[in-house]
C-alpha cells in the first residue's frame, strides 16, 4: 500500500541526520533528486485511481514539504559550518558568557526569612537528626502507647526497626534541646520531616518545619501569643489579622491552632482560604509539665510554650502556589521565577 510506504518513508526522513556536507548530499541523493524516491513516489501516484489519489496526494505533498524543509534547514546548517571555518578566529576583546548563577528554593528564602524574624527576639538555632528513637519523636511527647501517629501508615521505621525511625516533626528536636541544656531556653528548629502519605498536591512524603519553644521561669500563654503576633506580623504584613483556636496536641495543655486572615482576599472568602477567610498556619500551646519533667526538668519551676509550622504551607500561602509537589520537582521553569527574590 502506498500509504504504508509514505509513512516509512517518513520515519526515515525523520531519522536521516544531516550534520556535514557529506551527509546533506546523501540525503539530498536519497530524497530530493530527480532519482529520489520520492520522484519515484509522485511517478507510481499518476497511475492512481481517482479515489486513491484524493487519499494519497495530500500526504505525499505533505511528505514532499517535510523533505524540503529538512534540506532546507540542514543546508543552512552546513553553510553555517562552513563560515564558521573560515571565519574562526578568536577574538579576545569579546566579553565572556557569564557563568549560569544558581537562585535559592523558594522553600530555603521563606525559610531563612522564619528564621531572622525569630533570631530577631532571642530565638537561637537548634539542630537535630533526622533520624530519631521513638522517645524523642514520641514518647517524651506524650504520644501514648497506641496513638494513631505510632502507627506504621504515618511513620517510616528504619529497617523494621521500631526505635529508629524519620521523625515526623521538628518537635523531636525539643527533646533533644531540653535534654542538653538548661532553661533558659529559647531555640526554633528547622528541617526536613517525613511521613508515609500518599503524594499528591496537598501532602507528601516528606515537607519542612520550623519548631520553636521557649522555657523558663514565668512564662505563660500570653507571652506565647505575643511572640506569634511577632511573628505574624512580621512575616505576612501588619494588617494581617490572627486568632487562636483551642486544638488538642498530646505535648501541650492548653493548645492552639493559629489561624491568620486570608493574604489574598483579605477575609473576604476565595478558592485559597475555601471560602472561610482564615486559613491555618500553625499549632502551638504550653508545653505540658510532664514533657518538661521527661526531660529531667523542674516542672515546678519552669514553664514553657512551644510553636510548630510546615514551611511548604507558608511558601504556598506567600507565592500563591497551589501544588506541593512543584518544590520537590526540580523543574528550572519554576525555580527560575525565584531568581530575583533573596529575599521574601
Ligand atoms: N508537631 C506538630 C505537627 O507536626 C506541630 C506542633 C504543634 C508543634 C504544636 C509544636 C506545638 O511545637 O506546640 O503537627
Amino acid at each position: 500500500m502506498m500509504i504504508d510506504t509514505i509513512a516509512a518513508l517518513r520515519q526515515k526522513i525523520e531519522n536521516a541526520a544531516i550534520c556535514d556536507e557529506e551527509t546533506l548530499e546523501t540525503f539530498r541523493r536519497d530524497f530530493i533528486s530527480k532519482k529520489g524516491v520520492i520522484t519515484a513516489l509522485f511517478e507510481s501516484f499518476k497511475s492512481l485511481p481517482i479515489e486513491g489519489k484524493r487519499v494519497i496526494g495530500p500526504a505525499l505533498q505533505h511528505l514532499k514539504s517535510e523533505v524540503e524543509k529538512k534540506f532546507k534547514n540542514g543546508a543552512k546548517l552546513v553553510e553555517a559550518q562552513a563560515l564558521s571555518r573560515t571565519t574562526q578566529k578568536m577574538d579576545v576583546t569579546l566579553p565572556s558568557f557569564g557563568p549560569e548563577v544558581g537562585s535559592l528554593h523558594p522553600l530555603r528564602i521563606v525559610q531563612d526569612k522564619i528564621i531572622s524574624i525569630f533570631e530577631r527576639i532571642g530565638f537561637n538555632l537548634a539542630e537535630g537528626p533526622e533520624i530519631v528513637g521513638d522517645w524523642h519523636n514520641f514518647g517524651a511527647l506524650n504520644f501514648a502507647e497506641n496513638h494513631p501517629a505510632r502507627e506504621m501508615q504515618d511513620t517510616f521505621f528504619i529497617q523494621r526497626n521500631p526505635d529508629k525511625l524519620l521523625r515526623t516533626h521538628t518537635t523531636s528536636v525539643q527533646i533533644s534541646t531540653c535534654e542538653s541544656q538548661k532553661p533558659p531556653i529559647r531555640a526554633i528548629a528547622v528541617g526536613r520531616v517525613f511521613r508515609n502519605e500518599a503524594i499528591s498536591a496537598r501532602s507528601h512524603c516528606f515537607f519542612h518545619q520550623v519548631d520553636g519553644m521557649y522555657i523558663n521561669t514565668g512564662v505563660t500563654f500570653s507571652d506565647l501569643k505575643e511572640t506569634i503576633y511577632y511573628f505574624v506580623q512580621a512575616m505576612f504584613g501588619k494588617e494581617t489579622k490572627l486568632r487562636f483556636r483551642a486544638s488538642y496536641f498530646p505535648f501541650t495543655e492548653p493548645s492552639a491552632e493559629v489561624d491568620i486572615s486570608c493574604k489574598l482576599c483579605r477575609g473576604k472568602g476565595c478558592h485559597v482560604c475555601k471560602y472561610a477567610g482564615w486559613v491555618e498556619i500553625l499549632g502551638a500551646g504550653m508545653i505540658d509539665p510532664s514533657v518538661l519533667m521527661n526531660c529531667k526538668m523542674d516542672a515546678e519551676k519552669y514553664s514553657g510554650f512551644a510553636f510548630g509550622m510546615g514551611i511548604e504551607r507558608i511558601a504556598m500561602l506567600h507565592y500563591e502556589i497551589d501544588d506541593l509537589r512543584l518544590f520537590s520537582k526540580n523543574h528550572l521553569a519554576f525555580l527560575r521565577q525565584f531568581t530575583a527574590c533573596m529575599s521574601v
